[in-house]
């Protein structure tokens, strides 16, 4: 049996959708992708929503924004506070904006921020917090606002790997001032590449579409509170107010969301049935750390990160992997001070022990949206004899 680290989530409507928007001859972003984002922003409880070609650019242009809102929330030189394991562009955007990083540890269970180092990095430079609920787990959410509101520290959600997830019954993604999302193949819904940014701040939403636009008027709100229109529609027709990007979906994108957002409460579902079998199998064998679960999880995939204690060879561990036809990979991108691009980073770090042993015993498996007891009962097999 193979057990592939990944698989796709359309049917034929999915396919549907596409032809749909091929044959209407408009495939530049518009009414598809609109309806999207507002089935979207509903769908999360959130007021707007603003979709663009990919998590890390919903990243890039909530970060963008955030120096563009009047208020000036960020400014070039101040301190964010991140966790030691996340995916890359979680970090670039806050590099090329000039942004001071401050890593924090990660809590080698939850393998979200150790709340207690996350507590002791706080100062009174600290001007946000960003939030990864790595794999589907959610952060401890109640403790992080609680250290916000206390701090007057603005929170940003990378919720780019678990969409679906809740904490306390509230979703993940709607406790930042922003919150990304990632509709990238293998996620928990695809539009191929898609990502999206949620606020409740209208500001923010229009600063959102002129920097995913050009820095263009073209898509503003007809009362952005953003520029003031003009008379003159000959000029107001081309007007750029902001350094902004091209980073627009097409329709073919927004088309697939509305498709996918249908099931995911579904695949959620299923995934977390897939979950309660692969913990039945593994919880108690001492030989791994497995993810415990924060209020409920979607599950994006099954972590193991082989215990010190333990003194197995990840390296023969992988390798009977393979041999079984098992794919697997590295956490998220395991810690991210040991990635060679740290190096143009302006950052500090106290302490990122558990990152490591993420980063040198870790590993995981794919789970999907549909059910893969059997895969999980064979990979359970294999792991016995080591
Ligand atoms: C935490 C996190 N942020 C951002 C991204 C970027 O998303 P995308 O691949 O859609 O660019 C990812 C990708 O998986 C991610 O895991």
């Amino acid at each position: 049996m193979k057990y592939e680290l990944t698989s796709h989530t359309w049917g034929d409507e999915e396919i549907e959708s596409i032809q749909d928007v091929i044959k209407s001859g408009r495939f530049t972003m518009n009414g598809k992708v609109k309806e999207f984002e507002e089935e979207f922003a509903r769908h999360f409880g959130v007021k707007y929503a603003a979709m663009v070609n990919s998590g890390s650019s919903a990243n890039l242009i909530a970060v963008a924004s955030l120096f563009y809102k009047k208020e000036k929330p960020l400014e070039r030189g101040d301190e964010v506070i991140v966790p030691c394991v996340s995916w890359a562009t979680t970090y670039h955007p806050l590099q090329q904006y000039g942004l001071k990083l401050k890593f924090v540890d990660v809590d080698l269970k939850t393998l979200n921020f150790d709340m207690e180092e996350l507590r002791k990095a706080v100062t009174r430079k600290t001007k946000m917090i960003v939030a990864v609920s790595i794999l589907g787990n959610p952060c401890k959410f109640d403790e992080i606002i609680e250290i916000c509101e206390k701090n007057g520290i603005l929170l940003f959600e990378d919720n780019c790997e678990s969409m679906g997830a809740r904490f306390n019954g509230r979703y993940t993604g709607t406790f930042g001032f922003v919150n990304t999302f990632s509709t990238f193949y293998s996620h928990h819904i695809s539009t191929m590449e898609g990502g999206l940014v949620l606020t409740d701040d209208k500001e923010m939403y229009n600063l959102f579409k002129a920097v995913r636009n050009h820095g263009w008027v073209r898509d503003q709100d007809e009362d952005s509170p953003i520029f003031k229109r003009q008379a003159d529609d000959f000029f107001e027709a081309y007007r750029f107010i902001l350094p902004g990007y091209n980073v627009r979906p097409t329709e073919i994108q927004g088309a697939l969301g509305l498709k996918q957002l249908d099931k995911l409460d579904k695949f959620v579902e299923i995934r977390r049935e897939n979950a309660l079998h692969f913990r039945k199998l593994f919880t108690g064998d001492e030989r791994f750390i497995l993810q415990q679960e924060t209020g409920e999880s979607s599950w994006f995939c099954f972590t193991m990160i082989l215990n010190p204690e333990a003194k197995l060879d990840r390296k023969k561990v992988l390798l009977k992997l393979k041999e079984a036809g098992i794919e697997h990979r590295i956490i998220t991108g395991g810690c991210f001070l040991r990635h060679d691009v740290i190096k143009y980073y302006d950052y500090v770090c106290a302490k990122s022990t558990n990152a490591d042993i993420v980063h040198d015993n870790g590993f995981f498996v794919g789970n999907f949206s549909y059910d893969i007891k059997d895969k999980i009962e064979y990979l359970h097999e294999v792991l016995k004899t080591i």
